[in-house]
This record gives structure tokens, C-alpha cells and sequence, in this order.
């Protein structure tokens, strides 16, 4: 999970855990591997994550959070950046307040989720706290949730003040929503995509090792494309990396 390649530098590895002693031997360790940032996760919803007080549980426990903090700062050269969420439920948004602490200890970037815990991946994403975030720190804040285009990360930069904006999920079988121009409309195009990200796979992997998570990726180019849920099950039925390179070149 450590892996990086020069050409995706810089690049920030992100630690999680509630254990500011083991976090901070956590951020020695990585800081002798080829990266430029250490992430700290306060925003992970997941349950054995939260459970152990990991996450997004450091939203409602600011002091461990701060201790968690410092202890890697002490330990890494390296920035620490920290992403978090709005807060725990609607009913303690805290991330301005929580973003401040962080950076009062160290954090030289917050990347803020605009959920609560509870909400999960649901409901809509809070721009307004996100705001309220950049205006409470003068360390860069990167907003993120739910941005599907270039026009739609433009536009809430400019809207929130952000520095930065993170997108996940509109990035999964779409690379083309870091440009202008967007997601190509035909099938060739987007082919031409998966081939080369299939390339890139196979030059940093052992693909066969990571078929079954490939053919999620791959699924994933043909979204909104006529034919598109042929093409899946094709790619899904593939029995090898070889078999799944070779049917984008028939298809
Ligand atoms: C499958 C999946 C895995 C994720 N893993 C992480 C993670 O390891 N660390 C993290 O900080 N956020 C993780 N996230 C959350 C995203 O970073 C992001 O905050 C969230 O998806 C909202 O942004 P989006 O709407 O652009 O996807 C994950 C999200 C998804 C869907």
C-alpha cells in the first residue's frame, strides 16, 4: 500500500489510528520512502475504523487529535496535512474549530470532506462549513465531496475560497475530469483511456494479481456510453490481464 511511482510525485501517504506513540513511529517509518506529505485521516467513516477511535472518532476527541498531531510533526520532516470531515453529526459541525486546532499543532495543509460521520456518503456536501474552514486557518484548506467536472471544481474554488479541491469518486474510470474538456462521449476515446491506464497498471503491477480490482476500474470507463453495460460484462468475464488488454483492441 506504500507504493508510489516518480511520475505521480508529489505525493502524500495518509496514516489512520487513535495511538499517537504508534502514529508518530508511523510517520518515522514513511518518512524514509518516496513521498512529499503525510496525510493524517480524521474523516474515515467506516465502522472498524471508528470503533477503535480512528477516523473521523478524532472529531469528537480534538485533544488525542492534537496529541495524534504533534507526535508525527515531531517525528517527520515531511508536511502534515490532515483530512477530516464537517464534524460527527449535524448537530457538532466542528471542522472550523477542529481545523484551527490542527493547524495550532502543526498541520500545514486541511482537506475537509463537507459530510458529518453520520451522514456517510449521503445527503449533500455542506460548502458553507467548507468556508467557514479557509476562513478559520491561514494554512491552504482543499474542499472535497461530490465534484463530477472541471466546471464544478472551478466553480466551488471559487465559491468557497478554497486552495484546492480533491475529488475521489469522479475520478474512477474518468482521468479526463482533471481537464477542461471533460469526459470524451465516444467509445474510442474512451477506450483509448482504459488502454492507457491498463498500460500503466501492468508497468507498476503484477496485473493478474489485481484482476478482480482492474475490472472495477475498467467497468467504470464506459459509464453513460451506449452499449456500456455489454461492454462490462465482457470485461468482468475476461479470465486473465492478457484476455481483459486484448478485448479493449476488439472492442
Ligand atoms: C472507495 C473509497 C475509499 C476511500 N478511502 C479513503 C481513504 O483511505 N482515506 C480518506 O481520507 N478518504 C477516503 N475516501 C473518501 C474520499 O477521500 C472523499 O473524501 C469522499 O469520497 C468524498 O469525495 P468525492 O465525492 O469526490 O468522492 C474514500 C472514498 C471511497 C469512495
Amino acid at each position: 500500500m506504500t507504493q508510489t511511482a516518480a511520475a505521480e510525485r508529489p505525493v502524500a501517504l495518509q496514516l489512520f489510528g487513535a495511538d499517537p506513540e504508534k502514529m508518530g513511529e508511523a510517520a518515522a517509518i514513511v518518512t524514509d520512502m518516496d513521498i512529499d506529505i503525510i496525510d493524517i485521516n480524521m474523516g474515515c467513516p467506516v465502522k472498524k475504523v471508528v470503533k477503535k477511535g480512528a477516523g473521523a472518532a478524532l472529531m469528537k476527541n480534538p485533544d488525542l487529535a492534537a496529541a495524534i498531531i504533534r507526535q508525527v510533526c515531531r517525528k517527520t520532516s515531511l508536511p502534515v496535512t490532515v483530512k477530516i470531515r464537517t464534524g460527527w453529526n449535524h448537530d457538532a459541525i466542528v471542522a472550523h474549530t477542529f481545523a484551527k486546532m490542527a493547524e495550532d499543532n502543526g498541520a500545514s495543509a486541511i482537506a475537509v470532506h463537507g459530510r458529518t460521520w453520520a451522514q456517510g456518503f449521503g445527503g449533500t456536501v455542506d460548502w458553507q462549513t467548507i468556508s467557514r474552514v479557509k476562513n478559520s486557518v491561514s494554512i491552504p484548506v482543499i474542499g472535497n465531496g461530490d465534484i463530477t467536472t472541471y466546471k464544478e471544481a472551478k466553480a466551488f474554488l471559487a465559491s468557497s475560497g478554497c486552495d484546492a479541491i480533491m475529488i475521489g469518486r469522479g475520478a474512477l474510470g474518468n482521468p479526463w475530469v482533471f481537464t477542461p474538456e471533460g469526459t470524451p462521449t465516444t467509445l474510442a476515446e474512451r477506450m483509448e483511456g482504459l488502454q492507457r491506464h491498463l498500460q500503466l497498471i501492468s508497468k507498476h503491477t503484477d496485473p493478474d494479481k489485481i484482476l478482480a480490482k482492474i475490472k472495477n476500474h475498467a467497468g467504470r470507463y464506459f459509464k453513460g456510453i451506449r452499449g456500456g453495460s455489454s461492454i462490462r460484462r465482457q470485461i468482468y468475464a475476461a479470465p486473465n490481464f492478457a484476455a481483459l488488454l486484448e478485448l479493449t483492441k476488439n472492442i
